[in-house]
This record gives C-alpha cells, structure tokens and sequence, in this order.
C-alpha cells in the first residue's frame, strides 16, 4: 500500500524549518502534499497564489512533493485525496498541546486518519512564519531562515505593513 501524506499549514511564508519537514516526509512516504490553508489569516503577507507559486519553485526538483490548497476541514481534504497521513512539525514542547488537540480532534473526526510528528533540524527549532514576518519587517536579517526565493519576495515587499 503507497502512502500518501498530506502537511497542512498556513505557509505564510514557506520557511527552512517547512522545507525540511518536507524534504524528511518526501524521504519516508511515497508522495507528499503540501496543503495550504485557503483564509487560514484575514491579513496574510503572502496571498495564496504566491505562497503556491514560491512552494512550486521550491520544490520543483522532488517529483513527489504536490503542493495544493484546500478550503474547509482537513479531514474532508484528506478524504477528497485519499491520504491517510498527516505531517505536523513539533519544534518544542510548547508546541504539543495544541498539536495534540488537533490530532485528536481529527481522529475524532475521522478514525482513518494517523497524524504523525517530526522534528525538524535543531537549527529551525526556533523558526516560525510569525517570528520572520515580524523579524524582517521590523529590518532584521532572516538569512539562512527561509529559502532565498523566499527572502527575495520578502525584500519585493518591503514596506508592506503586516
Ligand atoms: O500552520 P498552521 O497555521 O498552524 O496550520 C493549521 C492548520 C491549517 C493545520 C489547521 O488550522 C487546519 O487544519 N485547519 C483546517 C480546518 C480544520 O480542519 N480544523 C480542525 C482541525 S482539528
């Protein structure tokens, strides 16, 4: 049986600690989806086309990373899809109880569905799309934090309030 994971978030925007969770689900599924969350925020910095269009590119080289976008429930999506496992990163422990409330939410919803964790490396653990929206609109340098695509859009939007 191939199994098809589904890592559902805002990506607003993309960072490395993404990528690499990304690239580690690619490595231990057969086929990933990059699902981004149509109106997850009232404001985004990035609208939804350029959040695709930026995961696209990022990605353009693992034939089997899909990015898509979806509306509504999660669990409805991963029907839609017949996808059977949800990606989430767990940075730290103050991450977990939330991830743990939506984990569970979604079995209640739907028994089928497993969700499982992964760390990404030690040195995104920090990382979040909030902490680099804020970081660089407020001029600090996110070198290194997000991929290069990324932080030239970033520097196209510079100015842009958030
Ligand atoms: O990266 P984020 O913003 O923390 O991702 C949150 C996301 C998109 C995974 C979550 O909000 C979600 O799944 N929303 C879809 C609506 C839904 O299914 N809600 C119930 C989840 S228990």
């Amino acid at each position: 049986m191939s199994t098809l994971a589904v890592y559902p978030g805002s990506f607003d925007p993309l960072t490395n600690g993404h990528v690499d969770i990304i690239e580690r689900g690619a490595r231990l599924f057969d086929r990933i989806i990059v699902a981004m969350l149509v109106n997850a925020e009232k404001s985004p910095m990035f609208t939804m086309a350029e959040r695709v269009e930026i995961a696209r590119a990022v990605f353009k080289n693992h034939p089997n990373v899909e990015i898509d976008t979806f509306d509504g429930l999660l669990v409805n999506y991963m029907q839609r899809r017949k996808a059977n496992v949800i990606v989430r990163g767990l940075r730290a422990v103050s991450d977990f109880e939330y991830e743990m409330q939506m984990a569970l939410m979604n079995r209640e919803l739907e028994k089928a569905v497993e969700t499982v964790f992964m760390m990404p490396a030690a040195q995104y653990s920090f990382i979040s799309s909030r902490l680099i929206k804020e970081v660089f609109s407020l001029g600090g340098r996110v070198h290194g934090l997000v991929p290069d695509l990324v932080e030239k859009k970033l520097q196209e939007k510079q100015g842009v309030k958030i």
